[in-house]
């Protein structure tokens, strides 16, 4: 089974993409709902909670968890990786969204001159921008955080004119440096993407993270049979949320573009 995991219905983004194109395999997906939004939580609590979720999917049978949020992936993941895995399952791999969405934005942006939103945690961890560099040393890189996007979406405000203003003041600093490439560097701005790709302009491309991710997952099971031969292939899909699960059913929807069925309740 392949996990996903997300601080709360956000990552919901990302599944909604792994089922188009990856609809054959079995998927558990974990919200911690209970204690969302991480955007806004200390480095300690982003990582337990991290530990916590991407423990019980491996408890659940799980042989690859995807981490779907921008904020644990870039809080978290590293240090999942190099201490936690190797000590406690070191035959599961864990994956995030930033190392792949990085790739891409480089591939895609022509005058070397990008822009990330996300969360204030996301942002003030400078993973993006680190990864990054990493990839070219000639960038030139902006940075923004949109702390209120993630409540605006959630209460279902994206239609409002208030929203859009907001958006609006977000971007504007991105767009006065005239940046070409865009990264939705967390889970629910591609919810508002219209109005972003609107705000930004015809010449700025804005990428997509949960697309990407994808696709990369794709690319990452050819190249690791060892880990795709165990993956069981009948379509099931179960979700498992730490708060309530009608709640999560009503709210999930929007995010995954489709109805969601059955939800079990963990206290993980
Ligand atoms: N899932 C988070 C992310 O992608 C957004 C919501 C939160 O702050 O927990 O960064």
């Amino acid at each position: 089974m392949i996990g996903v995991f997300d601080s709360g219905f956000g990552g919901l983004t990302v599944l909604k993409e792994f089922l188009r194109l990856l609809p054959e395999y079995d998927y558990i997906y974990l919200g911690d709902n209970a204690r969302a939004p991480y955007g806004d939580k200390s480095d300690e609590a982003i990582y337990n909670y991290t530990k916590e979720a991407v423990d019980f999917l491996f408890k659940q049978g799980c042989e690859l968890v995807i981490i779907a949020c921008h904020t644990a992936s870039s809080k978290a993941l590293r240090k999942i990786q190099q201490e936690y895995l190797p000590k406690n399952y070191p035959e599961s791999r864990v994956l995030g969204v930033v190392a792949p969405t990085v790739e891409e934005a480089v591939k895609l942006s022509r005058y070397h001159k990008l822009g990330v939103i996300g969360t204030t945690a996301t942002i003030n961890s400078g993973v993006y921008k680190k990864e990054l560099e990493k990839l070219r040393s000639d960038l030139e890189i902006y940075q923004q955080a949109c702390p209120l996007l993630v409540p605006l979406i959630e209460e279902g405000w994206i239609k409002k004119p208030e929203a859009r203003m907001i958006l609006k003041k977000y971007l504007q600093p991105l767009k006065i440096k005239q940046i070409d490439t865009l990264i939705l560097g967390c889970t629910h701005y591609p919810l508002m993407i219209k109005d972003i790709s609107r705000l930004m302009g015809k010449n700025v491309k804005v990428i997509n993270p949960a697309a990407i991710a994808a696709e990369k997952l794709s690319g990452y099971l050819k190249r690791h049979e060892e880990i795709e031969k165990k993956l069981e292939k009948n379509g099931k899909l179960v979700f498992y949320t730490t708060d309530d699960i009608e709640k999560f059913k009503n709210f999930g929807k929007k995010f995954l573009g489709g109805n969601i069925e059955e939800v079990k309740k963990t206290n993980l």
